[in-house]
């Protein structure tokens, strides 16, 4: 695929707002507090149910729907967090729960909400709690390209000022210059089980969020970033990672090893999908 076509000069509003999966069953999901709680899960935990969330686009293999983005914001001295919506408490089933969730994220009437990543048991990890104790920031992992391992020690806060060549950057795998990767953990220090992130600072990204008001809100300076977790069978994926992804034509995309699929961090979409609820 051309770059012309996936970031046609003067579309890229359309690219980005397309995608809604089974668009006409889903008026009105996600854009209340209530609209996110399922009754079906009543009794099987908290939060969880039908749930629209942003996603970088699943475009092959056997992976139902796209990864979810988590909105993002740069402190005053660079350092990159995710964003965890307010903890709301909700009824369900005459019972009151906790659930990090904001109606409408930033003026864009989206409701961002933490059932976006709740699947692959990720709804049952330390960091998944409402209340969960944590700065939010980005911290790199051991590393997944030579930069990142020369820059940081796992556990160090990715920073903005170490992505100052992502207009060039590029490795052996797939063409140079549309993004400097990093991959970190998010909400997750001192904890058993870890939240994998990827982050992407690209000038495609950058374009594209000065005509869509969601990408705008979620991402600053260029960088996305999303929950690495496959949707398939939740292995870890990764950007540029693997020199076996040009034999599915994903040497520029986000790649999953364990069964091939491929996702686009260029093509942000939303999804439709039930989020499992948090264990009791
Ligand atoms: S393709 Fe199966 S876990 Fe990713």
């Amino acid at each position: 695929m051309s770059d012309s076509d996936k970031y046609p000069a003067d579309s890229g509003r359309r690219r980005f707002v397309k995608g809604v999966v089974g668009g006409a069953t889903l008026a009105g999901v996600g854009t209340t507090g209530a609209a996110a709680v399922n009754t079906a899960t009543f009794s099987s935990g908290k939060g969880g149910g039908s749930t629209q969330a942003y996603a970088i686009e699943n475009t092959a293999g056997p992976a139902p729907r796209g990864m979810p983005i988590i909105p993002i914001e740069i402190d005053g001295d660079g350092f990159i967090k995710g964003i965890w919506p307010e903890t709301q408490t909700l009824s369900q089933g005459g019972v009151e729960v906790q659930l990090a969730q904001v109606d409408d994220f930033k003026g864009t009437g989206i409701t961002y909400s933490q059932d976006w990543f709740q699947y692959c048991g990720v709804q049952s990890y330390e960091g998944l709690q409402p209340d969960f104790d944590s700065d939010n920031y980005f911290r790199s992992d051991a590393g997944k390209y030579d930069w990142q391992q020369e820059t940081y020690s796992s556990g160090d806060k990715l920073n903005i000022a170490d992505f100052d060549d992502y207009a060039e950057w590029g490795n052996d795998i797939g063409q140079a210059g549309l993004g400097k990767p990093a991959t970190g953990t998010w909400r997750s220090q001192d904890v058993e089980n870890v939240i994998p992130i990827q982050v992407l600072r690209s000038k495609r990204i950058e374009k594209a969020a000065q005509d869509n008001d969601f990408l705008a809100a979620a991402t600053d300076q260029g960088v996305l970033a999303w929950l690495n977790k496959c949707t398939h069978f939740c292995c870890v994926p990764g950007y540029k990672q693997s020199s076996d992804a040009a034999k599915f034509n994903a040497e520029d995309g986000v790649y999953c090893q364990c069964h091939q699929s491929v996702y686009d961090p260029f093509s942000i979409v939303q999804t439709l999908f039930t989020a499992l609820p948090r264990p009791e």
